[in-house]
């Protein structure tokens, strides 16, 4: 359509997220280097294209002074990126505290915790209090920015209260929420002090969604057994105001990776991983490094399965890439030290003068050396003991035309819905289960490799992060214009 003031007639799309694409690293007084954010959520956001997309979110530094703010500012606006600029005081709070000391554990059903479960019921207060102020100022950037007929699109467990800070402002305001985590049984959610407070922010959005459709059922029964509101099939019911909610599964941008495998520098980093690695079969593990992804869980399976199959000793190496995260936060760091412990404990047990059973590598990896990975690899482990969908897993399946690898996948991975048939699904707490799976995958028959392969393969490949946004937005725009008709009538 042609906007009255001659602007792009595309419609603009304001997508907010905690973490830009983009994170900042200070050089001077006045200049910054931009490298790209890890997580699923800015990949997946990144395969999205065809929209007249910016970027509202924290540039992952603190910038106290007015001349790195601005510059900071300009340097991002050339990526189409605003940055919402947080001191340390509310990173503290918000981000280290409640959102990834509370909000995450808790969404992965690894509980409350416990000091706080006991202690100064002050601290979960202003770590709450911290964290409706943080909403409040990316509400504010976004409320600065907006620009009528444009849709917002708000994410994760960060901005559960943004929906609310948005509508407040203008109720004329499209709003979408979409959650890149599980949404917990609501007896779990029921736990959190704060639980119908932000139950209740996400209902100002106009549409809710997550990635699968049992997210969706527990969030709408927390409302219905929490809030006393009524469910429906299209979402949540208050006074005659509805909520639309539902599962969009998300996917990755497979092309690019596909793409990636025919240039040289991956064909050249494939080379040296099959010469680094010959008589050996690779498997591989890519997370963050988080308690969620189950990585010692997963080491101590694969201990296990030297333990019992001594004939694969020295034929068989896993290479663990274990990008740190969220360093701040006490129970990451007991992580980072309780992984190195068990790999040395094991390398020491079963390596050689040699060779080692265990690569762990505490970094992120370049995209072409990621893809080379991915392509060489045999067996893929991903072993999350909860997550919300995962992209390692659809990352691996898209590199493995040509060798048709095993993923052996959490069943507690959203993922495990979509490429359950093709993987081997596993309960990553039950080690002997994991170990078994090990062996089954390495031992697999051709045939039955590829049979699983096209399977996930047709799926990842036609369930892109493309589509995703597209069908998110699109309901929210249709959402919006029933809501309006429903008021006429
Ligand atoms: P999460 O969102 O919890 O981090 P996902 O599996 O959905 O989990 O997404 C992780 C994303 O981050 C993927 O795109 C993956 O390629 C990337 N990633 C994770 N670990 C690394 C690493 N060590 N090096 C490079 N990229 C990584
Ligand atoms: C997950 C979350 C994202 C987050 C990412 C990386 O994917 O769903 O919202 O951006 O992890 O975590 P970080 O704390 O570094 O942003």
């Amino acid at each position: 359509f042609e906007r009255p003031d001659g602007r792009s007639s595309r419609q603009r799309l304001l997508v907010v997220a905690n973490r830009l694409p983009v994170s900042a690293v200070r050089r001077g007084e006045d200049s910054w280097s931009l490298e790209m954010s890890s997580g699923g959520l800015v990949t997946a956001l990144l395969g999205v294209k065809g929209f007249e997309a910016r970027w509202i979110g924290w540039a992952g530094v603190n910038v106290p002074d007015e001349i790195g703010q601005r510059a900071l500012t300009d340097a991002l606006a050339q990526k189409k990126c605003i940055p919402v600029f947080l001191d340390e005081e509310i990173v503290h709070q918000y981000y280290n505290g409640y959102c990834n000391n509370i909000l995450w554990p808790l969404f992965h059903y690894l509980g409350l915790p416990q000091e706080d479960r006991l202690a100064t019921t002050r601290s979960f207060q202003s770590q709450f209090f911290a964290y409706q102020k943080a909403n409040q100022m990316f509400a504010d950037v976004v409320n600065k920015h907006y620009e009528e007929g444009d849709v917002v699109w708000c994410h994760d467990y960060h901005l559960m209260f943004l929906p609310k800070c948005l509508k407040e402002y203008n109720s004329q305001m499209k709003v979408g929420w979409f959650l890149h985590t599980p949404f917990p049984s609501s007896e779990i959610h029921r736990t959190l002090p704060s639980r119908s407070e932000l139950l209740r922010a996400v209902l100002a959005a106009d549409l809710v969604g997550f990635h699968t459709y049992d997210y969706a059922r527990h969030f709408v029964s927390a409302c219905t057994r929490i809030l006393g509101l009524e469910g429906t099939p299209e979402g949540v019911e208050d006074q005659g105001r509805l909520t639309r909610v539902a599962a969009f599964p998300i996917g990755i941008d497979a092309d690019r990776f596909i793409r990636a495998l025919d240039t040289q520098p991956v064909q050249d980093h494939i080379k040296e991983l099959k010469e680094r690695f010959a008589g050996r079969k690779v498997m591989l593990g890519v997370d963050r490094l988080d308690m969620i992804k189950g990585i010692p869980q997963k080491i101590l399976a694969f201990e296990k399965f030297l333990e019992e199959n001594s004939n694969w000793h020295d034929k068989v190496v896993l290479l663990q890439i274990a990008v740190p995260t969220r360093t701040d936060v006490p129970e990451y760091q007991k992580l980072t030290s309780q992984v190195h412990e068990i790999v040395g404990r094991i390398n020491g047990r079963f390596g050689t003068l040699t060779a080692v059973p265990i690569h762990h590598l505490d970094r992120s990896l370049d995209f072409h050396k990621l893809c080379a990975l991915y392509a060489v690899t045999d067996v893929a482990l991903v072993t999350s003991l909860r997550d919300g969908m995962n992209l390692v897993s659809y990352e691996f399946v898209a590199c493995q035309d040509s060798k048709k690898g095993v993923l052996i996948l959490s069943e507690f991975a959203g993922a495990a819905q979509s490429l359950g048939a093709g993987a081997i699904l596993v309960n990553p707490w039950n080690i002997t289960e994991v170990a078994v799976s090990i062996a089954q995958a390495l031992n697999m028959p051709a045939e039955e490799r590829e049979k699983r392969h096209r399977h996930n393969y047709a799926h990842v490949t036609t369930h892109t992060a493309q589509e995703w946004a597209e069908m998110f937005v699109s309901e929210l725009n249709d959402t919006v214009v029933e809501a309006q008709l429903r008021t006429k009538q």
